[in-house]
């Protein structure tokens, strides 16, 4: 649609939490990709698919329904956010994420949302791949020490027992797949904003992009 906004960056870079937060300033829907790759590796888990398994991906993508309500994510009638955020499922994503066949089915299905409504979509590729035309597109930076601090917080405050270190481990690990994979690598576009959020703070983020929109 004609209002759309892209908002790429690594995980942690807090495209998320902002995004949320201008979904709802701007009345948009808020799609957050890297749930859906999430999904698919929850599921696929569940039912021991591995990533060389691409028609059993395939089929299981095809039976799952996923749609949004704000920032939950509800597949096949259930709301699977508190599950595909655990440490399990944060440590095979990329693996799955780089299968061209789940690349393929989850891109079709977020164009195909683009083009329907006015949305903020957030992921690695929206604004290089999913969402070319996008009238704005931004993307988040932070160092990792910053960015694993903030999964840390978010991992904690839900009552979960983790390692800092193994979270910095696995940004690191995930940044390194998800920038040097073949198809569609975590990559600024061209016509993109920057922004370094390590030493801003959430309001800081969203005063910046709302300033460039307005
Ligand atoms: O944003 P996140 O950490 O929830 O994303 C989880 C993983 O999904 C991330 O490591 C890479 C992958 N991903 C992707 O490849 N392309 C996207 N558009 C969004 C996420």
């Amino acid at each position: 649609m004609d209002f759309n906004i892209a908002i790429d960056g690594p995980a942690g870079s807090g495209k998320s939490t902002i995004a949320n937060i201008l979904a709802n300033k701007y009345d948009l829907m808020y799609i957050n990709t890297g749930a859906m790759y999430r999904a698919v590796t929850l599921f696929a888990k569940e039912n021991n698919i591995k990533p060389e398994d691409t028609e059993k991906l395939a089929d299981l993508i095809n039976d799952l329904k996923m749609h949004f309500d704000k920032e939950k994510l509800i597949v096949n009638g259930e709301v699977i956010n508190d599950k595909i955020t655990m440490p399990e499922i944060s440590n095979s994503v990329s693996d799955y994420a780089k299968v061209q066949v789940v690349r393929e089915l989850l891109v079709t299905a977020q164009k195909k949302l683009g083009e329907e409504y006015n949305v903020i979509m957030d992921g690695r590729d929206i604004g290089t791949n999913v969402l070319t035309d996008a009238k704005y597109k931004f993307f988040l930076t932070a160092n990792p020490e910053e960015r694993a601090k903030r999964r840390y917080l978010e991992l904690t405050n839900k009552g979960l027992n983790v390692n800092f270190e193994d979270i910095l481990n696995d940004i690191i690990k995930r940044d390194l797949i998800d920038s040097t994979r073949e198809i569609s690598p975590l990559k600024k576009a061209d016509d993109a904003v920057e922004i370094d959020t390590s030493n801003l703070d959430i309001d800081g983020v969203v005063n910046c992009i709302c300033e460039h929109i307005e």
